[in-house]
């Protein structure tokens, strides 16, 4: 789930923004169902694990296809970011934002001729503005764009000539400053001015002064901050710059028990021989144990209501697949249980790795 607030084309009552063009993120999403899984599909002989673990989604194909559970999530963030000029991603650390914007929100984005450039702030060497333009300049390589990089007298000259090229059609920059609580963690004062009031320029749609420009209309660009949430207040700092800093802000939450089953049995379906084991399945029982096991763990920890972590469910999601690779390795493939989880003490033992 996500609350967001602000953005153009109004908020729905339960606040969560929509958006005419959720046609092109369904566009994205039908073809995630064709990769879904066929049944009987092929033997496999790769060695990619179907969940990632403690590591976050990247930005590729296979995390793509892999990635479950933040479908509508994807689609409204992906609308946000094009719907504004900057748009701020915050929830508690671990919940998935990097996760979100590399294969879910990135695909999207591209299907709709925008260019994702994940760029983080954590260069202390070269200073924050140098390592975004070669940040820049990798992330378009990674994805085989044709780049001609923009002027490096500011970022709003960058921005105003850099052009990036799929073929004949020239794509609209989208910059993801992701961690960008390392921008309050890890610079100066003085560095950390310097690059808000360069997005502030870029935020505001105003030529900074001293920078020849022709005609000084902002670029096309479009500017999305994902951070942690005990650092949103920070972002207050650069209201004098950015006024409008948290007028567009989305909040990523936990999992619910839906999109966590999804997020469980989604990978374990996937036929594909780039994985280490033959699609497989879990029993009804096992998901209900998973899911009630870790949903009253986060309630005990935050007394609060009850949600799923999604790192907890990649560590028993992880154990099982070792376990179904050893036993399809003996020629068993039968449906996963709720004994071969271990019960509640297996569980609590898979947790407490953590
Ligand atoms: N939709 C998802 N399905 C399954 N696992 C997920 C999902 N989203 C995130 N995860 C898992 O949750 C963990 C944290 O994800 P991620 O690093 O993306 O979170 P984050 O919010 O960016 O964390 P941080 O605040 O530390 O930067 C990882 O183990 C990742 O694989
Ligand atoms: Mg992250």
């Amino acid at each position: 789930m996500v609350k967001c607030v602000g953005g153009r084309g109004g908020a729905t009552p339960e606040g969560v923004y929509q958006h005419e063009k959720t046609k092109v993120g369904q566009s994205g999403l039908g073809r995630c169902a064709n990769i879904r899984a066929r049944a009987g599909g092929p033997m496999t002989s790769g060695t990619r694990s179907r969940y990632p673990g403690a590591q976050p989604f990247s930005d590729d194909e296979f995390s793509a296809k892999t990635f479950f559970g933040r479908q509508r999530v994807s689609t409204v963030v992906s609308d946000q970011i094009i719907a504004n000029r900057l748009l701020v991603l915050y929830a508690k650390s671990g919940l998935g934002k990097t996760s979100l914007l590399s294969a879910g929100v990135a695909p999207r984005l591209r299907s709709d001729g925008y260019l994702p450039l994940s760029v983080r702030v954590n260069d202390m060497l070269r200073g924050l503005v140098v390592s975004v333009y070669a940040g820049v300049g990798t992330e378009a390589h990674r994805q085989n764009v044709k780049y001609v990089a923009g002027s490096r007298e500011s970022l709003w000259a960058f921005f105003k000539t850099a052009q990036f090229w799929q073929g004949d059609v020239m794509l609209t920059p989208v910059l993801i400053l992701d961690q960008f609580e390392e921008l309050f963690t890890l610079h100066n004062e003085e560095s950390r001015a310097s690059l808000l009031s360069s997005l502030g320029y870029l935020v505001r749609g105003v030529c900074p002064p001293g920078v020849s420009d022709e005609n000084s209309t902002p670029p096309a660009l479009r500017i999305v901050l994902s951070l942690r949430e005990d650092y949103l207040g920070m972002l207050e700092d650069a209201v004098d710059d950015i006024p409008q800093i948290l007028d567009h802000r989305c909040r990523l939450t936990p999992l619910t028990l839906d999109a966590a089953r999804e997020v469980m049995t989604g990978p374990a379906a996937l036929s594909d021989r780039v994985f280490s084991t033959q699609p497989f399945v879990y029993d009804a029982d096992a998901v209900r144990l998973t899911l009630n096991h870790l949903s009253d763990h986060t309630a005990r920890a935050n007394q609060a209501s009850r949600y799923i972590e999604p790192f907890h469910l990649q560590l028993v999601c992880q154990r099982v697949e070792h376990l179904v690779k050893e036993r399809q390795q003996q020629g068993i493939n039968r449906p996963v249980s709720a004994q071969d989880l271990g019960g509640e003490s297996g569980l609590a033992t898979t947790l407490r790795l953590l």
